[in-house]
């Protein structure tokens, strides 16, 4: 193996640290009011008073040497800067769509093409869309409908690519509206909403298949695309010997473009782009990201950001910064899981999935399982996480999930050895927590201002 000693069994952090950011401790008492104050809601804590931020890992990594070299590289110029063009050729590179339009995020480059690609009535199938995606299609008026295989659905089953589409599924729909519903296909690499499961080599060439058959456009949703390219490589036989960049080459391939969140597997801070192969959209899709973006060759974008994702992209699909990545999120769900924690199997890429209804057995879904479970983390330990569930999706919510995301290149082995200690204690005394109730919610994206009061 390049760049590792052969005899090695401890998988190492594969950097050193050269900037730290101290930690701030406070009291389980300083906590219970910190919670009130943010009516049972983490999103509305403030940052300063959690330990440790597992709400997300958008956005929260921590840059390499490399990206900051970059980022001084930044042409700020407003048309045509070089940055844009160094971050062009190396998303091509990688990707290999001919249009690839800059955003500030990835649901910006969602909100660009539903409005371009979708209206009222149509249907958009996802093995399981996340939720500003659904928000998004929903907007226009479209319905998002999840597709993923049956075994994806059940938290405790260990399958090797439970983020797959049912291809079966997605015949049947295609037979049953038309194809003229049906706009656009997406698959969500890896499955964020559904435990950030990969998605296998084998399943998508079955989805672009089915696509090509019909002419349906195929996109990817791939916010996460090294960590399923990394899976592919681990647990796809045939693509044992290929080097993730060739994994996520072949990938994209299959399809006609991309939405992505650089926050993610872009290694950025901010940023995201829209790739399509189809020069009369990414027409389109560029006058509308000049109405609220920017510009083409920014869309939304500093030249340094742009140069950081450059950089960023590449650094993502290294073999040494994917084993670590992979083998320190399965650490977590593995210590929690030998102790009878109920988390779904196997580990994710980029985050545990704590399945709140088996954990909480007690409170039903209408009580929000998984916000009371992040409550108390929250309360035990300083621990930031997030629901994904009922108060997420509503009635579409097929399970109440807690996700602890593993910010890229942040946290040590020790600090995720207290995150197991923490979660444990919580496991040994779920008995004493209580259901919430909801206060207020907004028409959309719920799960970010909605204010909650607990039963008790
Ligand atoms: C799978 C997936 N798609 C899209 C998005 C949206 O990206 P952004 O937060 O950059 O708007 C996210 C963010 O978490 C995601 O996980």
């Amino acid at each position: 193996m390049p760049g590792r000693c052969a005899i090695a069994r401890t998988i190492i952090e594969p950097f050193r640290i050269k900037s730290v950011e101290p930690l701030r401790w406070t009291t389980r008492q300083e906590r219970e009011k910190f919670l009130q104050a943010a009516h049972h809601n983490l999103f509305l804590l403030s940052a300063d008073d959690v330990l440790i931020d597992l709400l997300t890992d958008s956005g929260t990594g921590a840059m390499s040497t490399h990206q900051w070299a970059a980022v001084m590289e930044g042409d700020e110029s407003y048309a045509g800067s070089k940055s844009f063009v160094r971050f062009k050729n190396s998303v091509q590179e990688i990707f290999g769509y001919g249009h690839v339009i800059p955003t500030h995020q990835g649901r910006a480059a969602e909100r660009i093409l539903f409005s371009v690609m979708c209206k009222k009535g149509d249907v958009v199938p996802n093995n399981t869309h996340f939720d500003t995606t659904r928000a998004n299609v929903e907007f226009v008026g479209a319905e998002a409908l999840d597709l993923p295989i049956p075994e994806g659905k059940q938290p405790s089953l260990v399958h090797p690519f439970k983020g797959n589409m049912d291809v079966a599924a997605l015949e049947e729909l295609i037979s049953r509206v038309g194809r003229k519903r049906v706009p656009l296909v997406m698959l969500t690499v890896t499955n964020n909403s559904g435990g950030g499961q990969p998605v296998s080599m084998g399943n998508v060439q079955q989805v672009s298949e089915v696509c090509r058959r019909h002419g349906i456009p195929l996109y990817f949703d791939a916010s996460r695309f090294a960590e399923n390219a990394y899976f592919i490589k681990l647990r796809e036989k045939e693509y044992e010997s290929q080097t993730p960049k060739q994994i996520a080459q072949e990938m994209f391939q299959y399809g006609d473009g991309c939405t992505m969140s650089a926050k993610k597997d872009g290694m950025a801070n901010i940023g995201g782009f829209l790739c399509t192969n189809d020069d009369l959209l990414a027409q389109q899709q560029k006058d509308l990201l000049i109405l609220t973006e920017g510009y083409p060759t920014y869309g939304g974008l500093a030249g340094r950001d742009l140069e950081a994702i450059a950089v960023g992209v590449q650094e993502a699909l290294e073999e040494d910064y994917l084993r670590y990545r992979i083998a320190s999120t399965s650490y977590l769900g593995s210590h929690v899981a030998e102790q009878g924690v109920p988390i779904v199997q196997p580990p994710g890429g980029h985050a545990i999935y704590i399945d709140a209804r088996a954990f909480l057995a007690h409170i039903p879904p209408k009580q929000f399982p998984g916000v009371a479970l992040a409550g108390e983390l929250y309360l035990q330990g300083g621990i930031r996480s997030v629901e994904i569930g009922t108060l997420m999706f509503g009635a579409a919510a097929k399970m109440d999930l807690v996700r602890l995301a593993i910010p890229r290149r942040v946290y040590t082995q020790s600090h995720i050895d207290y995150v197991v200690e923490m979660i444990l204690e919580v496991w040994n005394n779920r008995d004493k927590i209580y259901g919430l109730e909801l206060q207020y919610e907004a028409p959309f994206l719920r799960h970010f201002t909605a204010r909650l009061r607990p039963l008790s």
